[in-house]
């Protein structure tokens, strides 16, 4: 019998401190009415500096596998997906499996910048779909804070930390991912990237002094990409699934920017009453926005056993992705 993967559980972990756009107002030039009329952006929260996104994965993980009762032995494999690993090597899956106990299982890094939680769940899918991997945990988690650079207003106001974790099992009914399409375009590099600490750049005291260890974006370039991108892959996710919009429960789009939404909402025809934001309250936490969505959504009741659900995202890569499940 052919095997279908499916979402069997999901957790969130949002650090408390938050860091409203009034506070913002003091540390840039900026202010409460352009963030919010430009982003959609009210507050975002800020990990402690002891935080990193291994331990916020490893909270998330830990509040999923008691929610669900799973026993974290039982986990085969872990993913992570995550812009801000522990440590540029190893994997933060080390962190997460260590700090969990979840002595069984092997794991790996994903880097898919904000397309970070679609990739992961399309790795998970081929795990799951080949019998390969049984209880499967993806954690998108992101310390944005730690990239950021508070001295540049076009970028500061726009990122926020989380995180998040999933199961991924094989399903036992017709619910599951039933189509997804992934996709990526190298040209975008340079529109949002890190300039340097890796390989091609190594950190100097020049690097340092240059600020260039945070991620730069060049705003526009990348929000007509995300506006056409998304809505295309999204209507094209649904065509190959012979699914109307109008079956759709929920629209579940990265989270970079409310207008962004918007447009891609409109674009696909979907009243903003089927179309989960949560932008407001997190900001930009990456590949945590999708899956954090989600979350709210269960827990809220919203989303029930059966609904469909349909995720897209685009970011850095470029990379952009859409997966339509069935709860
Ligand atoms: O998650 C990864 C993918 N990322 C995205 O999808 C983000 C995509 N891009 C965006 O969301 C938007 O482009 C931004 C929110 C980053 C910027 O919004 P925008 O409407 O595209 O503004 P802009 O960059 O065109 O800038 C408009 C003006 C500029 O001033 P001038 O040149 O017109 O005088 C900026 O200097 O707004 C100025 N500006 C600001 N003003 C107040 C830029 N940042 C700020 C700020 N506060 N924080």
């Amino acid at each position: 019998m052919q095997l279908r993967a499916k979402i069997t559980g999901v957790a969130s972990y949002f650090p408390e401190k938050k860091l409203g756009n009034q506070e913002l107002e003091k540390m840039v030039d900026t202010n409460d009415a352009w963030i919010v009329e430009r982003t959609g952006i009210r507050e975002r929260r800020i990990a402690h500096a002891q935080e990193s996104a291994g331990s916020m994965g490893a909270e998330a993980s830990k509040r999923l596998l008691e929610q669900l009762g799973v026993s974290p032995e039982e986990i085969d494999l872990i993913i992570v997906t995550t812009v801000t690993p522990d440590h540029p090597f190893p994997a933060t899956a080390s962190v997460i499996q260590t700090e969990i106990g979840a002595t069984r299982a092997w794991g790996f890094d994903i880097s898919a910048a904000c397309s970070g939680y679609l990739y992961g769940l399309e790795v998970a899918r081929g795990m799951v779909e080949s019998a390969r991997s049984k209880k499967l945990l993806l954690v998108s988690s992101e310390k944005m804070s730690s990239i950021v650079d508070y001295q540049d207003r076009s970028t500061c106001i726009l990122f926020g930390d989380a995180g998040t974790a999933s199961l991924i099992e094989a399903s036992e009914d017709e619910s599951g991912i039933l189509e997804s399409i992934m996709r990526l375009d190298g040209t975008g590099l340079p529109s949002l990237y890190m300039p340097a600490g890796g390989s091609r750049l190594p950190t100097s005291e020049e690097t340092v002094k240059a600020r260039k260890h945070f991620a730069v974006q060049d705003g526009r370039a990348v929000y007509k990409r995300a506006v056409v991108d998304m809505a295309e892959i999204s209507a094209e996710v649904l065509e190959r699934a012979k699914v109307p919009i109008d079956q759709v429960r929920w629209f579940i789009p990265h989270q970079a920017n409310l207008r962004i939404i918007e447009s891609a909402a409109k674009r696909l025809n979907l009243p903003m009453d089927r179309v989960a934001v949560n932008i407001d309250r997190y900001a930009n936490t990456t590949s945590a926005t999708i899956p954090s969505c989600l979350a709210e959504k269960i827990e809220e009741g919203t989303a029930k056993k059966g609904d469909l659900i349909l995720m897209a995202s685009f970011g850095a890569g470029f990379t952009w992705g859409a997966t339509l499940i069935r709860l």
